[in-house]
């Protein structure tokens, strides 16, 4: 009974894939659990780059099993780039990936209203990715969604596309859009089906059977807490639930299986896409941070919003997800700031408030305390003590404004620059 959950703590991008590779090493099988080709795990092994969107980021451990769980959807094309790209480089052997047969599909219809959807919101747009992700998550819930295993039974999927189409063309021709060719896709789907049968399966009993036979799951949360549908920023959230709770739906397996909840989080914030976001930099400062950070997105190449850590929406993350520990990244970043700010509080309408509102985001002001800076090259630092005391400090006061411990730190992109690094699983209640 031992799986372990790891969720990005902020609104995505927090370098959830960096923790879930350096986490394999403890595991014995790695499971998504939500979202779909709209994520972007960047991995940096060897000074070599890697950007993975559906695959685990635990596919560069040539032992582990990686598996794509029920409440994925996945575009088959994507993941058929993919696994190939993995596979040319010796990674994903035979049995290695498997693909839940429950997990919904997303259709070439999805990311063309999607796009159109955004093409035509003008001000109101979300900012997507234009995967498709909303689009399949609403068939999902609409009870007409083409599952995985779908693909691989052609009456079925024949029926299921026409229920589809039925549902999506008047909407493709209101939005202006050229409804596709039904028969057309049909063809191509499966076709992908035929290229991806030996990796769709019961992910479902997989998971199951590993557990009862004592083995360790890490379970990968993909996007952020705060683009959580039920619990983010709405309407500027993503359509599925990448915070714990989605762990336990997603991948099929009782919330009594999990011990330990990881929170990732920089040690500074940044969004992509629209909605609120209170501790924004706007100007040279901001632009200063993503230069150092190299923040632009891994997805779609987007500049990411950058601005100071917000302790009261961390805070938040950390309750929502039930968080036993965080992993703080992007430390090295913050060198030669002279001064930092936390967000510590916020000020909605003249009253103080220290929770994150439901709605009024836009509207708040943070209030921020000031902690010293350092200037020291934090890369080559590989234990807590090699920190500068501002370093230290600041992990100090972030562990005490979110009543959670800083259990892992990581100063670089490679594996090595990684500080205080456990075994999840030994850290089990
Ligand atoms: P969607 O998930 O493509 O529908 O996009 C909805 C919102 O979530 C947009 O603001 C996206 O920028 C954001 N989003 C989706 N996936 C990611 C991610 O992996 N990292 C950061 N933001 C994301």
């Amino acid at each position: 009974m031992s799986a372990v959950v790891v969720i990005g703590a902020q609104w995505g991008d927090e370098g959830k894939g960096k923790v879930v590779d350096i986490f394999t090493q403890y595991a014995d099988a790695v499971v998504r659990y939500a979202g779909g080709a709209n994520a972007g795990h960047t991995l940096v092994v060897d000074g070599k780059k890697m950007v993975l969107h559906l695959v685990p980021s635990g596919a560069l451990h040539p032992e582990k099993t990686c598996v794509v769980g029920p409440g994925t959807v996945v575009d088959p094309a994507a993941l058929l780039a993919e696994t190939a790209a993995l596979r040319s480089q010796g990674l994903l052997g035979p049995g290695r990936l498997i693909v839940s047969d429950r997990a919904q599909v997303v259709l070439p219809i999805h990311k063309l209203v999607d796009g159109l959807r955004e093409d035509g919101a003008g001000d109101g747009a979300i900012g997507t990715t234009r995967r498709g992700i909303g689009p399949a998550y609403e068939d999902k819930s609409g009870r007409r969604g083409v599952r995985m295993g779908d693909l691989l039974v052609a009456d079925r999927l024949a029926q299921k596309l026409e229920l589809n189409w039925a549902s999506w063309a008047p909407i493709i021709e209101h939005l202006g859009g050229e409804v596709p060719d039904q028969q057309a896709a049909l063809a191509e789907l499966l076709e992908l089906g035929k290229a991806l049968t030996d990796v769709i399966g019961d992910t479902t009993s997989y998971i199951h059977q590993a557990l009862e036979r004592g083995e360790r799951i890490l379970l990968e949360g993909a996007q952020g807490t705060l683009l959580d549908v039920d619990h983010g920023t709405y309407p500027f959230v993503t359509s599925s639930n990448p915070t714990s709770g989605g762990a336990c739906t997603g991948a099929g397996v009782g919330p009594t299986h999990i011990d330990t909840v990881v929170g990732i989080t920089k040690a500074y914030t940044t969004r992509v896409g629209a909605g609120p976001f209170p501790t924004e930099l706007h100007g040279q400062e901001g632009e200063d941070l993503r230069q150092a950070g190299s923040e632009f997105g891994a997805t779609t190449g987007r500049p990411r919003r950058c601005g100071w850590l917000d302790a009261v929406a961390l805070r938040y993350a950390v309750r929502v997800n039930g968080c036993t520990s965080l992993a703080l990244t992007k430390m090295d970043v913050l060198t030669g700031l002279k001064r930092l700010q936390i967000c510590v509080g916020y000020e909605l309408n003249g009253t103080r408030i220290d929770s994150v509102p439901a709605d009024d985001l836009d509207a708040l002001t943070p209030i921020y305390e000031e902690l010293e800076g350092w200037e020291e090259d934090l890369g080559s630092a590989r234990d807590i003590d090699e920190l500068p005391a501002a370093a230290r400090a600041y992990l100090a006061r972030i562990e005490e404004l979110v009543h959670c411990p800083v259990t892992l730190v990581s100063v670089g992109p490679g594996r090595a620059q990684t500080i205080a690094v456990t075994d999840p699983f030994a850290t089990q209640k």
